[in-house]
């Protein structure tokens, strides 16, 4: 049984609740009143109620902590050391069109170290959880990542750069690099359960560029403690802050590493 602190009981429950809504209205994606925040970026009804349940729950729980959220931005607490990250729908696209893969995301930081992780698909009911220490699971089930160490029997996940995002050659520049080597290449749609698939192994690998904190935060803690490592796209320590990430065994991550770079200074 995994360890689950009070804080990810509160985080796993509050997902679960607001996971119930976004069922009911994946069901009725018809009836969403969807609105046009910028290109390629649509918020939903269903976005916006979601991250307010997620932070009633999460606050009424744990009233004094801030909040960094995909709708709502960061909100400060009275307590400065703790700070939820949330991101109520991640693959909003793909819920907007009826494609089953999204997810909310949940991380704790706390001193601005993720402590906790929640990565909940509401549609399959996979409910990922990670505590710093103490391990990933999957539904209750301990996860560990891959353990292939040749880019040839790899399977990579990645996030392409849509309209009106920057890095569009390089990302064919790297796209080529990867599938010339590897077993394939999975753009999913969601990097919160791309970042899950790594840790349970279903992929051997992601990377993406143009990241927000919520779309990562929680899936990041999960690689790690499912014994992954994750860096930048340079190999430091920076992906939160840099918006972008490397995940992938031990084995892997350099190989991937080389070959991302070796790609974008050609491409
Ligand atoms: C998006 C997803 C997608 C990634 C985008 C993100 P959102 O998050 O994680 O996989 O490629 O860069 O913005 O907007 O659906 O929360």
């Amino acid at each position: 049984m995994p360890y689950i602190s009070p804080a990810l009981n509160v985080m796993s429950a509050a997902a679960r609740k607001a996971g119930r809504g976004l069922i009911r209205d994946f069901g009725e994606l018809e009836n969403l009143q969807v609105s046009l925040k910028g290109p390629a970026d649509f918020v939903s009804t269903a976005d916006e109620r979601t991250e307010r349940i997620l932070i009633e729950e999460l606050s009424r729980a744990r009233p004094g902590y801030g909040f960094l959220g995909e709708e709502g931005g960061a909100r400060e607490g009275p307590d400065k050391t703790h700070r939820f990250i949330v991101d109520p729908i991640d693959g909003t696209t793909n819920f907007l069109h009826g494609i089953p893969i999204f997810a909310i995301s949940i991380a704790l930081e706390r001193e601005g170290q993720l402590v906790s992780a929640v990565v909940y698909n509401p549609v399959v009911d996979e409910m990922y959880l990670a505590e710093k220490g103490h391990g990933a699971y999957l539904n209750n089930k301990r996860l560990r990542v891959a353990a292939r160490k040749s880019l040839a029997e790899s399977l990579f996940a990645t996030g392409a750069p849509f309209m009106g995002r920057p890095g569009h050659a390089r990302f064919l520049a790297e796209i080529k690099a990867v599938m010339g080597r590897s077993s394939g290449i999975r753009r999913c749609g969601a990097a919160s359960l791309d970042l899950a698939g790594v840790a349970s192994g279903r992929f051997d690998g992601f990377w993406e560029r143009g990241l927000n904190q919520w779309d990562m935060a929680a899936g990041i803690l999960l690689v790690r403690e499912a014994g992954g490592i994750v860096t930048d796209l340079e190999g430091g320590p920076r992906a939160l802050d840099a918006g972008q990430v490397l995940a992938a065994n031990e084995s892997l991550h350099p190989q991937l590493l080389k070959l991302l770079t070796e790609a974008g200074d050609e491409g």
